[in-house]
Formats: C-alpha cells, structure tokens, sequence
C-alpha cells in the first residue's frame, strides 16, 4: 500500500516542514482544498507535480465562505479518506489546520475583494463568499509561500478573484489554473455532488451539454441573447432553478453585448433539491 503523506496540523510544524523545504532549495507548489477530495482534486495535484519539486495540499473546511443557512456542518469531511486518496500521488505535505489555528480566538480581519469578485455572478447569490475565500487564501498563501498555487477553472470567478488577489497583495506567487476534470456524461467533478439523488444526478448532465451546445452555436455566430434564452429553458426544463446562466468577458467577467465583445466565458449556476451547481466552458 502506497504510503500517505505527512501531515501538520499547527503553524509551529508547517513552519519547520517548509523550513527544511526551503534549506533544500525546492521550489513548493500549494494545492488549497476543502477535502472530500475527488479526482478533480487530484489532477490539480498531478500539474503541481510537475511544475514544483515539493508538493502541499491544505485541506482545510473554512467557516468563513459558507453562509449561516448554507452547508457547512454538512459539508462533507473525510481527512482519513482524503489522506488515503493522496498516498501514490507524491504529495509531500498535507496542512490541514484546525478552525482555531486559522482563526483563534480575537481573530479580527476579514479581506473584501472587489474587481472580479464585484460582477454580479457568484457573489451576487453568495454575497459573503469571496470574502471568505480572499481572506483564506490569503492566509494559506502567506503560511505556506508557495512558488505556485493551483486553483480549478471549475470555480471560474473564483480563480479570477485568487489571481487579482495574490496581484494585489505582491505575493511572490504564481496562480495556476487547471481544467475541469468531469464525470463520463460531462458532469464537472465537485465534492457536493455527493448531495444528488440518483434522478437528479442523471439531470445533473445537461449543465454541460447546454454550456458546449451553447458555446459552439456563439462560435459559429448565433445571437447570444437568443442562444442564452433557449439554454436556460434547457436547464429549466431539467428541473434546475438558475441562479444565472450567462456569457462574460473571459478575463474581466464584465457583462458583453454580443460575440464581438469576447473572447467570451459562458458561465451557470443552478440548483436541484437542495444542491447547488456550478459550471463553465470558454467560447471557442
Ligand atoms: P474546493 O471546492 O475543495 O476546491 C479545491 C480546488 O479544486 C479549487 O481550486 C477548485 O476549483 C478545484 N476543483 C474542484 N472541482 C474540480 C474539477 N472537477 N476539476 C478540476 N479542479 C477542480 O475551492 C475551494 O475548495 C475553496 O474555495 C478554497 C480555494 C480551498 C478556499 O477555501
């Protein structure tokens, strides 16, 4: 059986493992997760492997990006899974913090993004989650100081936020963005689609037949506007309720008027029972 990794659990032990990391001279590749970790997780952790010498996860379930009524007493946690799921892929550390040790008591900070987590997509039906998020990573990026950071294309506006973030901070940080690693029927890997019933999985499918169908009819030059129109009756007529199902700017996420505007990002959100999806596919 392959062996799992290291892993810390306080400041103090991260500090001396990336000490003798840096003693090395090794460059260090961070992949911040949440855990429940899925094979998308782990494609992450494969592109890490090959751009760094030592590879870290942080598995880490932060209080601050769930909203009071959202999931995060249900959100699932597997630490013993998870550390079993990377044995064989070469991680080198795994930091996997408490809530106390990220935020102990008299923690006072919260970092407000604004740019791209200011467009009137996830945050505007998660107005408290890029906050958490910024404030998170932020601290993730400035325990570990990676070289390079791996953060998922499936969480768009998110990596987007990251980016402009590790910018604005001057973090000595490259942000990577990695592919959307999906299911055989297109269905983008996500630790919540553990929620999906069975009929509401096999509904889960159409998010990504209507992003490509969508996105290859704007390629060849049919009104967006129209095209958007019929995609979101699509995923309605599955049984989804739509947060947003939208074309933006692919690297402002500003709103655009048509193709021309481009290159364009179709991005969705949708619900079905009690979970919520999200999604994305460039405009080719
Ligand atoms: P989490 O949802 O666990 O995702 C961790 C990373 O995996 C993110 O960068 C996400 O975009 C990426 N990811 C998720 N599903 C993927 C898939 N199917 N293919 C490729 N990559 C995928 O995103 C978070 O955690 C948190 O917000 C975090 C950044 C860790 C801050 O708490």
């Amino acid at each position: 059986m392959a062996t799992r990794p290291r892993m810390v659990r306080t400041a103090a032990a991260l500090r001396r493992a990336l000490g003798n990391f840096r003693d090395a001279g090794d460059a260090i590749a961070l992949v911040p997760t949440m855990g429940a970790l899925h094979a998308g997780h782990l494609s992450l952790v494969k592109l890490a492997r090959r751009r760094a010498r030592r590879v870290m996860v942080s598995i880490f379930v932060n209080p601050a990006q769930f909203a009071p009524h959202e999931d995060f007493s249900s959100y699932p946690r597997s630490l013993e899974t998870d550390l079993a799921a990377l044995a064989g892929t070469a991680v080198d550390l795994v930091w996997a913090p408490t809530v106390d040790e990220i935020y102990p008591p008299g923690f006072a900070l919260r970092v407000v993004p604004e740019g791209p987590a200011k467009v009137g997509l996830e945050d505007a039906f998660r107005p408290h989650f890029f906050s958490g998020v910024a404030t998170v990573v932020a601290k993730l990026l400035i325990q570990c100081a990676p070289d390079i950071a791996v953060f998922g294309e499936k969480d768009f506006q998110q990596l987007k936020v990251v980016t402009q973030l590790a910018r604005d901070l001057d973090l000595p940080v490259r942000i990577v963005g990695a592919p959307t690693l999906r299911e055989a029927d297109g269905l983008a890997m996500s630790s919540r689609n553990a929620y999906l019933s069975a009929s509401e999985r096999a509904a889960a499918s159409v998010l990504y037949r209507v992003l490509t169908d969508c996105a290859g009819r704007i390629g060849r030059a049919e009104m967006l506007a129209r095209v958007l129109d019929e995609g979101s009756a699509a995923i309605e007529h599955a049984g989804f309720t739509l947060d947003y199902f939208e074309a933006r700017h692919a690297d402002t996420l500003h709103k655009v008027e048509s193709a021309a505007d481009g290159p364009l990002r179709l991005l969705v959100a949708a619900r079905i029972g009690r979970t919520r999806l999200i999604d994305n596919v460039a405009v080719a």
